[in-house]
């Protein structure tokens, strides 16, 4: 069976599958885009102990509200993963692994990597703590994206890390490309073609979003930074579903792709509405219960993060009902090329039939699953979706 059949729901009498995303947020430095739950720290300054002893509290205390599930997926994102000390990894993942029932050969172990940490170091190390998936970022294959993206790392570290990575025997290797990147030359087509031929299994290819509270939205907002023009930016996404299509990528979600078995299991937990524990500052865990479901969002300071327990570590709780969770797994699978039953429309047939009407979708196999244009207008249709009961 593979990883994603494994993933639908579980059989009678099975146990429901659930996954753990662990935050890591430390970084070298701030990238002027990113809006994640970040802070800067050199590898020595990180209180690498002080925050394991925070991740290891908070799954104690929680680990309960997650009893019985069966865990298919570890996630370690950040910030940078890969400069957490070895010892930390192996403690978290022991035990994560001690406190949650998973079958043999049916749990995804992912770390996001920086490229220079990729290393002859690092990579057995990983493998040898049971990491079998790392997600790269690349980001692009262009000095001059680089360093406008204000990345740590240099032309030719990607494609490097990449191999070594193929090299060190892991047998699932995504990288993430970031397309749209204002003022560097060129398209992105050349970065998305260059990093499928390394060979990955499974690629993020993400349009560049211009964060409000970003280096990136103050330049826009004074004028610094001119965004890329919307219909420059659906060329590109086109051009690039249609470089790792025609290299046998499946598109499966929106901004991912994969070759065949190599769909991202943890990223599937969030598309199809299965339950996850998020641990660490800013992290975000969903809960189902009843006919509804709760969400809770974890402070995004990691100080605070370490100082606190229980209630004080959240910064929000969101108490769903049985309609929250409907509308968020009709948005959320419009988003997947797997798309939805298509009785799952019967209470919003207006926003069905403007779906199919303007080939925003197709009917297939009873399921009603987003066309290239769909993809391209997911944000249209989650707010059509979410708006419809307004
Ligand atoms: C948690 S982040 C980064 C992990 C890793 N430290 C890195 O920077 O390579 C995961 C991915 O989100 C994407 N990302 C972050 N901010 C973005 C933005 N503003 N627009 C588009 N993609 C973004 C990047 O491709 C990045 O690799």
């Amino acid at each position: 069976m593979s990883a994603v059949s494994r993933l639908i729901g579980p059989s009678r009498g099975e146990a429901a599958q659930f996954g753990v995303y662990v935050h890591v947020p430390w970084c070298r430095n701030l990238c002027p885009y990113c809006d994640f739950p970040v802070a800067v720290a050199g590898e020595r300054d990180i209180p690498h102990h002080d925050y394991l002893a925070a991740i290891m509290a908070e799954l104690d205390e929680r680990a309960a509200d997650y009893a019985g599930r069966r865990l298919v997926s570890i996630y370690f994102g950040g910030g940078t993963p890969s400069l957490w000390r070895g010892d930390c990894l192996a403690r978290v993942i022991e035990a994560i692994t001690g406190a949650f029932e998973a079958r043999p050969g049916q749990l995804e172990i992912t770390i996001e990597a920086n490229p220079t940490d990729c290393t002859e170091k690092n990579l057995p190390m990983w493998r040898v703590l049971g990491i079998d998936r790392l997600s790269i970022g690349v980001q692009s294959m262009d000095a001059d994206k680089l360093v406008a993206l204000g990345r740590d790392h240099r032309m030719g570290d990607g494609a490097a890390s990449v191999r070594a990575a193929l090299t060190a025997g892991f047998p699932r290797v995504s990288a993430d490309v970031i397309f749209g990147v204002p003022g560097a030359r060129g398209r992105d087509e050349s970065s998305v073609a260059g990093v499928a031929d390394l060979g990955v299994g499974h690629m993020s290819v993400y349009e560049l979003t211009i964060e409000e509270r970003t280096a990136f939205g103050r330049a826009a907002r004074q004028g610094r930074l001119v965004a890329v023009d919307q219909d420059i930016l659906a060329d590109m996404y086109v051009a690039a579903h249609r470089t790792l299509t025609e290299r046998g990528y499946e598109h499966y979600e929106v901004s991912s792709y994969a070759r065949p078995g190599q769909r991202s299991v943890h990223n599937q937990l969030y598309w199809r509405g299965v339950e996850y524990l998020g641990l660490g500052n800013g992290a975000a865990s969903f809960r189902r219960f009843h006919r509804g479901g709760e969400r809770i969002t974890n402070h995004r300071s990691v100080r605070r993060y370490m100082r606190t327990k229980g209630a004080d570590r959240i910064a929000s709780r969101d108490v769903l009902d049985a309609r929250d969770v409907s509308n968020d797994a009709l948005w959320l699978g419009m988003r997947t090329v797997d798309g939805v039953p298509k009785d799952a429309f019967d209470e919003l047939p207006r926003v069905r039939d403007w779906l199919l009407g303007e080939r925003l979708a197709t009917l297939c196999n009873d399921r009603i699953c987003p066309t290239l244009k769909g993809f391209l207008y997911c944000d249209r249709i989650a707010s059509r979706v979410l708006g419809a009961w307004r």
